[in-house]
């Protein structure tokens, strides 16, 4: 440890951090056979395994719908680095199970926000699931999800939507896996309180139509769920 120490010291001093941090992390929560860390790591020791785009509060409140589904699967649009997947795969593992689907391409895209997007969010994705465990949850579609929701089969119990936030692209998102839906389902949707943005349209919709009601917000996350 102490070598360790001293070659750590002659390295640039970036390097000599990032290498302490990953040694303190590997103190941390190194002892544990990845396969176990996800049920070990608590909701906010994983959130700082990984990088994204929602808040702590935000992420507990997917943790909480993704632990109460009890029939069906979980799909995620938009995965990006694998914040909110990680919510939803611990959510899961704490719950019932459901099987977490990640639908992300991890191609080259520009967001209505202006963020970029592209295949070193794989990468990221990857190393995300393996240092919080959540790949035993989580399976990566690396799609987009308009491809996959014409064959899909299974009964979907909670939906989260965070992938194009423009109107089309958030519609085409909704209506491909609307038909999947199970009877009990929720859907969330980020980006979802900005008038600008697509999401907070289109849930003014599924509301006025009476085909959903709205359960709550959270930050910029809402929630919807199907009446009848
Ligand atoms: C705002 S980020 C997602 C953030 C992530 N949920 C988090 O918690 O940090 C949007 C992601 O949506 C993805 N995306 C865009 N269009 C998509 C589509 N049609 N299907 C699936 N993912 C899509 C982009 O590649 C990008 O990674």
């Amino acid at each position: 440890m102490v070598g360790k120490m001293r070659r750590a010291l002659k390295m640039p001093i970036v390097r000599a951090l990032k290498f302490l941090e990953r040694k303190a992390r590997k103190v941390r929560y190194g002892f544990l056979p990845r396969s176990d860390r996800a049920r070990s790591l608590s909701l906010a020791h994983s959130l700082e395994l990984s990088e994204g785009m929602i808040s702590a509060a935000e992420a507990a409140a997917l943790y909480e719908l993704a632990r109460k589904v009890e029939g069906g699967c979980i799909v995620e649009v938009g995965s990006y680095r694998g914040r909110s997947t990680i919510a939803l795969g611990k959510g899961s593992l704490d719950g019932c199970g459901a099987p977490v689907f990640a639908l992300d391409p991890h191609e080259p895209f520009v967001g209505v926000l202006g963020g970029r997007f592209g295949p070193e969010d794989r990468g990221a994705f990857f190393r995300a699931m393996l240092d919080t465990g959540c790949y035993v949850a989580v399976r990566l579609i690396n799609l987009s999800s308009e491809v996959v929701a014409p064959q899909w089969t299974k009964p979907i119990g909670l939906l989260w939507i965070d992938g194009d936030h423009s109107y089309a692209g958030v519609k085409r998102d909704f209506e491909c896996w609307r038909p999947h839906l199970a009877k009990d389902a929720v859907v969330a949707f980020d980006d979802s309180i900005d008038p600008a943005l697509g999401p907070t349209r289109l849930i003014e919709e599924l509301v006025a139509s009476g085909a959903f009601s709205k359960q709550k917000t959270v930050g910029k996350i809402t929630v919807l769920a199907r009446n009848g």
